[in-house]
């Protein structure tokens, strides 16, 4: 990689990394991706690497030496850095908090630490709405609180978020802090509509969810929330948060359940569980704002709903490819 300007890319294996290296890469910049497989990806890296602005180096993103060192392998200097490694397995989180702490804390202060030996100049980072905890009916707008997140996943996002303002505040030229709720796409690493595509898989008869359908969540395809990260790399600031996500309530489980069973085997019979909660640490409803976004100039393409129709198309489709 013969450039003095890199982006580096942490977590760029995985699904978001997938699609925001291709983005980059596409707009001509030299990209390095640090990504320690924890999560498979040997695929998508394997296809990244075919062009030759991207290069990739396995290494744990809460070591700052490994970084520095696969970093001098390259050559060049990193300017920026895209922070997306954590840990994606919320389940694996709830059952061992030290998973959390490792993936999703550690890396942010691992990669801080790169950066100050590098000289790095911008953090773009990938929080979380799972910062904010429960607020129930009240709009959640980006200066609210206090912050009482309910998981270990957003604990440690909230932990990361802080120790960036100190980096700010003591070496770190500019953060960019984009918090946003689920996002959805393909190739699919995770989540909702990956879960009941494997389980309808695996037993085309019966589709059975976590909890009564009832849980509301706003959902954001990929391309737009890459869109949005855009959009706020160009806005004047040392330290900027941003809430990003589609402009609406959301759309219910039971939503995504049917659509789901639609597309991928339509005799099949949906059984729901009992309460709204899906999982320990689940929020089963929340009102997000991306007005300071909205205002700022970006709006997102597509609804909740549009967005789960397009991402279950997209993920059925990159699943019978393999
Ligand atoms: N997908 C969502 O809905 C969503 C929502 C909010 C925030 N986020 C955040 O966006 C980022 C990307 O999420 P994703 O959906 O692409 O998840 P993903 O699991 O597909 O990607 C995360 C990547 O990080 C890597 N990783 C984990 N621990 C690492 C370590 N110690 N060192 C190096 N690499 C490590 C994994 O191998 C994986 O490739 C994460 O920070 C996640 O918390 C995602």
């Amino acid at each position: 990689m013969n450039s003095d300007q890199i982006s580096v890319v942490t977590g760029g294996a995985g699904f978001i990394g997938k699609n925001l290296v291709e983005r980059l890469a596409a707009s001509g910049q030299c990209v390095l991706i640090f990504d320690d497989l924890s999560r498979g990806g040997e695929d998508r890296i394997t296809s990244l690497v075919e062009n030759p602005l991207v290069q990739f180096r396995q290494v744990d993103c809460a070591d700052p030496h490994a970084m520095s060192e696969a970093l001098a392998s390259v050559g060049g200097q990193a300017h920026t850095v895209w922070h997306l490694a954590a840990n994606s397995d919320i389940p694996a989180g709830v059952a061992d908090p030290r998973i959390d702490l490792h993936r999703t804390f550690q890396t942010t202060f691992g990669v801080l630490e790169f950066m100050r030996s590098a000289g790095a100049n911008t953090l773009r980072f990938a929080s979380s709405s799972a910062i904010y905890g429960p607020f129930g009916d009240v709009a959640i707008f980006e200066d609210i609180g206090p912050l009482a997140p309910i998981s270990n996943y957003g604990a440690m996002k909230l932990a990361s978020e802080a120790q960036i303002n100190a980096a700010v505040e003591a070496f770190l030229p500019r953060a960019e802090v984009y918090r946003f709720p689920n996002v959805v796409g393909a190739p699919a690493t995770h989540g909702v509509i990956f879960d009941f595509v494997n389980k309808l898989q695996k037993n085309p008869m019966e589709l059975t969810v976590l909890g009564d359908g009832t849980q509301r969540k706003a959902y954001l395809h990929v391309h737009d929330l890459i869109g949005a990260m855009f959009h706020i790399s160009k806005l004047d600031g040392r330290r900027l948060t941003f809430n990003i996500g589609p402009q609406d309530e959301g759309v219910t489980v039971r939503f995504i359940a049917e659509t789901v069973r639609d597309k991928v085997s339509p005799a099949a019979a949906i059984s729901y569980g009992e309460g709204r909660r899906g999982w320990v640490g689940d929020i089963p409803s929340f009102h997000y704002s991306v007005q300071k976004l909205v205002d700022s100039g970006w709006a997102p393409s597509r609804s909740s709903a549009e967005t789960i129709v397009c991402a279950v198309d997209e993920i059925v489709e990159s699943r019978l490819s393999v």
